[in-house]
């Protein structure tokens, strides 16, 4: 296998998906590693579990910095001094700048818990709720300026059932999210998500339906094994 992708997690809170994202990254033929975790929060839940499996982290705090440019200064510095090649917001709660989004330019991926473009932003399960919506889901994509927006990647469905309630939903939701962000993760680590007119085209779109996959996206995706075509 070449060298693994060191990969940089931005978190705020829980870290849930980034635990996903480390678990994955423990399996012998997984083409990421987890170099650094790096959260805004000092208080992120997420750094412990971090540290408990030996990963680097740091706390860059924004409201230590004047102004947005200096925050993501600092956070830019932070992945460098790790090597970071890949940026992966899971959780991260702040609106980043051009200034950042430009230098990591289709090579950072956040993940969202809904089908997008639909219902980006807060409370996403709330409103899904209200609108009576019957499927949602989880996307992975890379990150530009508009909040929740970006070429897809990576995306999984989700029913609703009328027992939901926000929490319900979320935990059934999050359940896909820690599948499809490892997975997501790999495809961009092995360069097989490429963006051409701001859209992701995959290596294994030719074996799939398009960007939308059931549980069974990792069969579909799984790496070609030689005499496949
Ligand atoms: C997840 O639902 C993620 O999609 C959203 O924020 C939540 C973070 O959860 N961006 P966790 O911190 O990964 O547990």
């Amino acid at each position: 296998m070449t060298a693994r992708r060191r990969t940089g997690i931005l978190i705020s809170g829980r870290g849930s998906n980034m635990a996903a994202l480390i678990d994955a990254c423990k399996a012998a033929d997984f083409p990421a590693e987890i170099a650094t975790v790096v959260s805004n929060r000092p208080d992120a839940p997420g750094l412990e579990r971090a540290r408990s499996d030996g990963i680097a982290t740091a706390v860059v705090d924004h409201r230590q910095f004047a102004d947005r440019p200096a925050f993501e200064e600092q956070l830019d510095r932070s992945l460098r001094e790790h090597g970071v090649e890949i940026v992966c917001n899971a959780g991260f709660m702040r609106l980043l700048t051009e200034f950042f989004v430009q230098k990591w330019h289709n090579r950072q991926i956040n993940i969202h818990p809904s089908l997008l473009p639909a219902y980006p932003g807060l409370h996403t399960h709330e409103r899904i709720l209200q609108d009576g919506v019957r499927i949602t889901g989880c996307t992975v994509h890379f990150v530009r300026t508009e909040m929740d927006a970006g070429p897809i990647i990576a995306q999984a469905a989700v029913p609703v059932v009328s027992a939901d309630t926000p929490d319900t939903l979320a935990a059934r939701v999050l359940a896909a999210e820690h599948a499809i962000y490892p997975l997501a993760l790999r495809l961009v680590a092995e360069g097989r998500a490429r963006v051409v007119g701001e859209k992701v085209v995959l290596d294994c779109d030719d074996r799939a339906t398009g960007p939308l996959y059931s549980p069974s996206i990792t069969q579909i995706c799984a790496p070609p094994t030689s005499g496949q075509s």
